[in-house]
């Protein structure tokens, strides 16, 4: 065969990989409002930049009629390309071959991405749409999970892992997505389960849709394993660009820097306004992170669940940051098992990927309640105190109303080194609430007392007056410096600033055991 017969033949091959699924299958895949895999990456990756590996793979098995069935690239189709010209590895698993699901070759194709990905320091993207382990191949299949997990894991912390299921998730599959750093999931197309409602059904009698028990909603806003949810997959793969764009590339690197479209000097007056009169009464703290945050551009994750806690990434001055606070306007602002859970491990990624943390505190304490308890919210909120004690990216506080106890500590005090404690001049900061401290150090006078109530009163406005200031914590250099609100950019960014060059290691360990 001559050269050019030769090249007309790769040709052949790869148009027929190309065409992998049969056209029935993709005009399904349409019908049900789904991208085929190779459009996926064509959304995601920047134009023309995808380079596809494995693309002539071929399943080896038999058995079930599948040896007379051998698409090329099998279903899953896998390469690097870039994002904002930044490279990433991708893999998408492909529904309109043998349903996406997962023989030897297709995990031995999403491994081989896994280990490059590793050995060069980029990120993996994962696009899920698949029926699961292939039915047909048997524990083959299973051992394809197994060795996909294995490396989830030993990634996890050393290249950012994000996952976006775009269909069918279901069985111990889930497992790979929940140890990424980020789930994406598309609303109404997208399902994730252990077991499915025909199971739930045969072993608890219970009744639950597909979309009850594990849709893109369910998942965002009730588990928690969700954190992102978009109408459709083109805006799904938008939000994974931007994502990206506040990641660096790898645990040795920087996140990158993009140039600010707005003034490091500018101090904003409704700041100082923000604080209501009343100490009870809520305001939204993603209004304070906004204002300060470079073009009051703030990334909110996991915006549906725990709003009593706000994660996300934002920019100070072009470089990212990583955001937590208090929300005074969900549940007080009160930290539950959900909100430690959530903050924890945001404030787990931000270390392991060199993004600073900055933390506005506004938090009466942990939330009361027999559930709560009976929950484990000692293990769970113990999870955020470690989470932070254990970060030596550089931490900064901003208290903007109250500190009260433990919850005190949990959110980034000096206690547990913080590099830098600003506070507002409405910030508390006390051991406890008022009416508890004088119902406890109080008590006897006030069984004593002829007028208990107006006693009370009186013992309650001298606590507060005492205690609910930022000035004995000033005295004791447990808060560094009360700022004027609308000074908290300036400052926030001159602090980062300082402590671009902050280094810090822990003691040698094989790793350290925390709360579960
Ligand atoms: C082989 C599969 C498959 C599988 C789907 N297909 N799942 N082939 N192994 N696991 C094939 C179908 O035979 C069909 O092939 C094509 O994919 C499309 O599937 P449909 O059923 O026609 O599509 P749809 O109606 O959209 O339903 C999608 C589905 C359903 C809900 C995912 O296919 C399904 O329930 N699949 C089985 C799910 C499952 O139980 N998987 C194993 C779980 S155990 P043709 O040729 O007809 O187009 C597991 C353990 C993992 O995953 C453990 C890891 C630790």
């Amino acid at each position: 065969m001559g050269t050019e017969a030769r090249i007309e033949e790769l040709r052949e091959l790869r148009d027929e990989a190309l065409h992998a699924g049969t056209q029935r299958a993709v005009a399904r895949q349409h019908e049900a409002g789904k991208l085929t895999a190779r459009e996926r990456i064509e959304a995601l990756l920047d134009k023309g930049s995808f380079q596809e590996i494995d693309q002539l793979v071929r399943h080896q098995s038999i058995g079930f009629g599948i040896e007379d069935k051998k698409p090329l690239g099998d279903a899953v189709v896998t390469g690097h390309g870039t994002i904002d010209g930044r490279p990433v590895f991708v893999f998408a698993e492909d529904f309109t071959v043998y349903g996406g699901s997962l023989g030897k070759v297709v995990a031995d194709k999403i491994c081989k991405i896994l280990d490059m990905a590793m050995d060069t320091g980029a990120p993996v993207i994962g696009l899920k749409d698949s029926g699961g382990a292939r039915i047909q191949e048997g524990v083959s299949s299973l051992d394809g999970y197994g060795r996909i997990f294995e490396r989830n894991v030993r990634a996890s912390g050393v290249i950012p892992q994000i996952s976006v299921i775009m269909g069918p998730s279901a069985g111990g599959a889930v497992y790979s997505p929940a140890l990424t750093d980020f789930v994406f999931q598309v609303d109404q197309t997208s399902h994730m389960f252990i077991t499915g409602p025909d199971v739930i059904k045969q072993v608890t009698g219970e009744d639950v849709t597909k979309e009850d028990l594990g849709g893109a909603i369910t998942h965002a806003s009730k588990s928690g394993v969700t954190h992102f949810v978009y109408p459709t997959g083109g805006e799904a793969l938008d939000a994974v660009r931007y994502l990206v764009s506040f990641l660096p590339r790898n645990n040795m690197e920087m996140p990158p820097f993009y140039a600010p479209d707005d003034r490091s000097d500018r101090l904003d007056d409704s700041l100082d306004a923000i604080i209501p009169d009343s100490a009870n009464q809520p305001y939204d703290i993603k209004e304070v992170i906004r204002t300060v945050l470079d073009s009051e551009e703030f990334f909110e994750i996991h915006e549906r669940w725990a709003q009593n806690i706000v994660v996300g990434f934002g920019r100070l001055d072009g470089h990212a940051v990583g955001v937590v606070a208090n929300q005074p306007a969900v549940l007080a602002g009160t930290l539950d098992i959900s909100a430690s859970e959530k903050a924890a491990r945001f404030v787990r990624f931000c270390d392991a990927f060199n993004i600073p943390i900055l933390t506005f505190v506004d938090v009466p304490g942990f939330l009361p309640g027999v559930d709560q308890e009976h929950g484990g919210i000692i293990r769970h909120g113990a999870k955020l105190l470690y989470a932070y004690c254990e970060a030596t990216v550089p931490r900064i506080t901003v208290i903007t109303r109250k500190a009260y106890g433990g919850a005190y500590l949990v959110m980034n005090a000096r206690g547990i080194r913080a590099d830098l404690v600003f506070a507002w001049p409405s910030a508390e900061i006390a051991v406890m609430g008022a009416p508890g401290a004088v119902n406890i150090i109080h008590r006897r006078e006030l069984a004593e007392s002829d007028d208990p109530d107006d006693r009370r009163e009186e013992l309650i406005s001298d606590y507060e007056s005492r205690f609910n200031n930022p000035y004995v914590a000033a005295e004791l250099g447990l808060v560094d410096e009360v700022i004027e609100p609308r000074e908290t950019r300036v400052k926030l960014i001159r602090a980062m600033e300082m402590l671009r060059t902050k280094r810090e290691t822990l003691p040698p360990k094989k790793h350290g055991n925390g709360p579960q």
